[in-house]
């Protein structure tokens, strides 16, 4: 049989060894793979590659995507969605794999229900996709805040500072979290839970009071402008404060060991779940075990982040 794979949305550290891990085991069953380049868009522009056991050699280990990605504008449109469909009717594709975060979930499930045959991947270093712990690229970013949250303790220590580290994740805090647990953040900003600003302040000043010389406040940029944060604790405060928006640099890099399994099952798994004949689900992992979730629940179910774990760094920061 005739797959396509794809990545979508924005990239994701693991997605090459995700797509590695789909062509291996697709060429293991004796299946044709072929890669569509830049997500929708170059599905609609008809632009796509066979990919061969060679084509994923050294993969494994590198961020980004090398399909590349893309957001497509119309693709939301159901002239875009048929067209789609009608590329892949036209290069004789029997199942499509698409890795990305919720927004090619979506466009996924457009094809799915124009009868395509598709299996969904998660993949979105926000973390916040229904029906798996972990997207892949997630498990990277939080090691990359943690990395940059060391070294600008390092700095905040030595000058007496106060520092808001903006992080990524559009609508979540999920990044914030996590990584802020990890870097022993003393604030954590998220969407999730309301800030309440003054409360926020007087427990800087109570910990500065205590002897605490310097501060970690992690803002979600789904949350609030880190330069917002930063001037309201300065004005606040009167501490010296400086602000860190670690941006893409969260996205970039070389996935963890973490990741690089994850994918590898998930793709793998994609391309089993494409042989039994199955379409409209995503494969993600729940305590370790691999599972299926309709396409339908993943992209329209909401996922919070861990907040036993925000409440814990926000006692542990104490
Ligand atoms: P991500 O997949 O990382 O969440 P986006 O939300 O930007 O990224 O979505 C990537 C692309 O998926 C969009 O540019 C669009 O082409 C497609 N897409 C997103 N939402 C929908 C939707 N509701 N219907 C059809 N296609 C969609
Ligand atoms: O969805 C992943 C993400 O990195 C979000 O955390 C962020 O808000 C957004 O993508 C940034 O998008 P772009 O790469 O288009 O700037």
């Amino acid at each position: 049989m005739h797959l396509a794979v794809m990545t979508s949305g924005g990239d994701a550290p693991g997605m090459n060894a995700c797509i590695r891990a789909i062509v291996r085991q697709s060429i293991y069953m004796h299946h044709d793979v072929w890669g569509v380049l830049r997500g929708y868009d170059g599905l609609l522009a008809g632009h796509r590659r066979r990919l061969g056991l060679g084509s994923v050699a050294d993969v494994i280990k590198t961020g980004g995507t090398f399909l590349r990605t893309a957001r497509c504008l119309p693709f939301f449109t159901t002239e875009g969605q048929a067209q789609g469909r009608d590329r892949l009717r036209e290069w004789g594709i029997d199942g499509l794999i698409v890795i990305g975060g919720d927004g090619s979930l979506r466009g996924a499930l457009a094809l799915h229900q124009l009868g395509v045959q598709v299996i969904g991947i998660p993949a979105s270093i926000d973390n916040d996709i229904y029906g798996t712990d972990s997207a892949i690229g997630f498990d990277t970013a939080i090691n990359n805040v943690t990395q940059s949250m060391d070294k600008l303790r390092d700095t905040a220590s030595s000058h007496e500072r106060v520092f808001v580290v903006e992080v990524m994740g559009r609508e979540s805090g999920a990044i914030a979290v996590a990584a802020g647990m990890a870097g022993g953040a003393e604030t954590l900003v998220i969407p999730e839970v309301p800030t309440n600003y003054t409360t926020m302040i007087a427990r800087l000043k109570r910990s500065y009071a205590r002897g605490k010389r310097h501060s970690l406040i992690v803002v979600a940029e789904g949350a609030a402008h880190g330069e917002d944060v930063a001037r309201a604790v300065q004005e606040q405060t009167g501490y010296e404060v400086r602000l860190t928006v670690l941006g893409h640099t969260q996205r970039g890099g070389p996935p963890t060991a973490l990741d690089r399994i994850l994918a590898s099952r998930l793709g793998a798994e994609a391309v089993q779940l494409f042989q039994e004949g199955q379409s409209g689900v995503m494969v993600g992992s729940k305590c370790g075990s691999l599972i299926t979730t309709p396409m339908e629940d993943a992209v329209n179910q909401h996922k919070d982040p861990d907040l036993d774990l925000a409440h814990l760094a926000a006692v542990l920061a104490i």
